[in-house]
């Protein structure tokens, strides 16, 4: 039995909260937010308890700490907790600064404690096959992959300006994916940001709405993703693998699978509405994994190391978009 202390009471903090509470070899003792009542409310109806920091983590009870809260808190609690002694699992970034990301490596290796980044994707089902596959050489050597992230709609104005922006926000996840997919460290990226969907973006999110980027690595390999914060008919998640033996492709999922033949048009449903939805198995199955490595003390599936390659493709995009000009990474 795993037990956890939640950091950040917020959208995804619910997420993990209630996944946790339909597990049997986890258990969630308290839950930690800026805002203590937001912390209460989340967690006396799963039977755990609000606390400040310092209560969770000087509790010895408390085995691994499950960092959800604003971006920019994520490096110091992760610091904090491997200093206590507990297994991390942390949500995406790590940190906006590799600074920091550093430090946190360095806090870790020292407190010799697992830690996770939450690139929850990896775990989705379709995905994890299709990499299967690919790696089981169904493609033949890969030539070319295609990422299309497009989120329903806008979030919230004031989480766009402490989120790091869209590359680090949002293309971060097919960063990761690009890596993971091409089993190679792309070496140059070439990125186009725009704000398309609203002005506010700009004025009050201090941010782009819309991408369009390519990454190569040094073998030749080329990897193209689309981003835009609004697409009107749901999550569009999609994943193409071409290679010289043909191609492999995951598709959106939808609630049903069921379609309507009328005299004019074919109608199916639109893909699920959001991250919440989409990824509902990948976010119990990282889970799963986390706790295997803390209960099993085997390395964590996606360490911080991981994370640190991901900024540095974060970072380079952020400054092709800006000087319009591609940029080579040195890895
Ligand atoms: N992996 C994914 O699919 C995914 C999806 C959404 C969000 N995220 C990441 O999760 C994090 C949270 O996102 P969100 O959408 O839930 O945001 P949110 O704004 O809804 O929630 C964040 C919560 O953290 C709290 N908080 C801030 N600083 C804190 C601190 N020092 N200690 C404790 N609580 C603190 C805030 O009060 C808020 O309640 C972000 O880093 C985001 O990038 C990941």
């Amino acid at each position: 039995m795993v037990n956890f202390a939640l950091f950040g009471a917020g959208r995804i903090g619910r997420m993990h909260a209630e996944n946790l509470a339909r597990r049997s070899d986890a258990k969630l003792l308290y839950v930690v937010d800026t805002k203590p009542e937001a912390a209460r409310a989340l967690a006396e109806p799963l039977g755990a308890r609000q606390a400040t920091q310092e209560q969770a983590l000087g509790d010895k009870n408390v085995h691994a700490v499950l960092i959800a809260s604003s971006t920019g808190s994520h490096a110091d609690l992760s610091i904090a907790a491997a200093q206590a002694g507990k297994a991390i699992f942390c949500e995406k970034p790590v940190d906006l600064t590799l600074e920091k990301v550093n430090q946190c490596i360095a806090a870790v290796k020292k407190a010799k404690v697992p830690m996770f980044v939450g690139f929850n994707r990896r775990f989705d089902p379709s995905f994890r096959n299709l990499k299967q596959r690919v790696d089981a050489g169904a493609v033949g050597d890969i030539e070319q992959v295609i990422i299309t992230n497009r989120d329903p709609g806008l979030p919230d104005l004031r989480f766009l300006a402490t989120s790091g922006g869209l590359f680090l926000d949002f293309t971060i996840h097919d960063f990761d994916m690009a890596r993971w997919l091409l089993g190679e460290d792309p070496v140059e990226v070439f990125a186009w940001g725009a704000v398309l969907v609203d002005p506010r973006v700009r004025t009050e999110g201090k941010d782009i709405d819309t991408a369009m980027l390519l990454l190569r690595t040094r073998s030749g390999k080329m990897c193209h993703i689309n981003n835009t914060r609004r697409a009107v008919y749901g999550y569009d998640q999609r994943i193409e693998v071409f290679g010289s033996k043909g191609m492999l492709r995951a598709e959106n999922l939808t609630p049903t699978s069921v379609e309507s033949f009328g005299a004019q048009a074919t109608c199916a449903d639109n893909p699920w509405p959001n991250f919440q939805t989409r990824y509902t198995a990948a976010y119990a199955a990282e889970m799963a994994s986390f706790i295997q490595s803390v209960e099993k003390k085997k390395p964590a599936e996606i360490p911080p190391e991981d994370s640190r390659k991901v900024l540095l493709l974060c970072e380079a995009a952020l400054q092709s978009s800006q000087s319009g000009k591609p940029v080579r990474i040195k890895n």
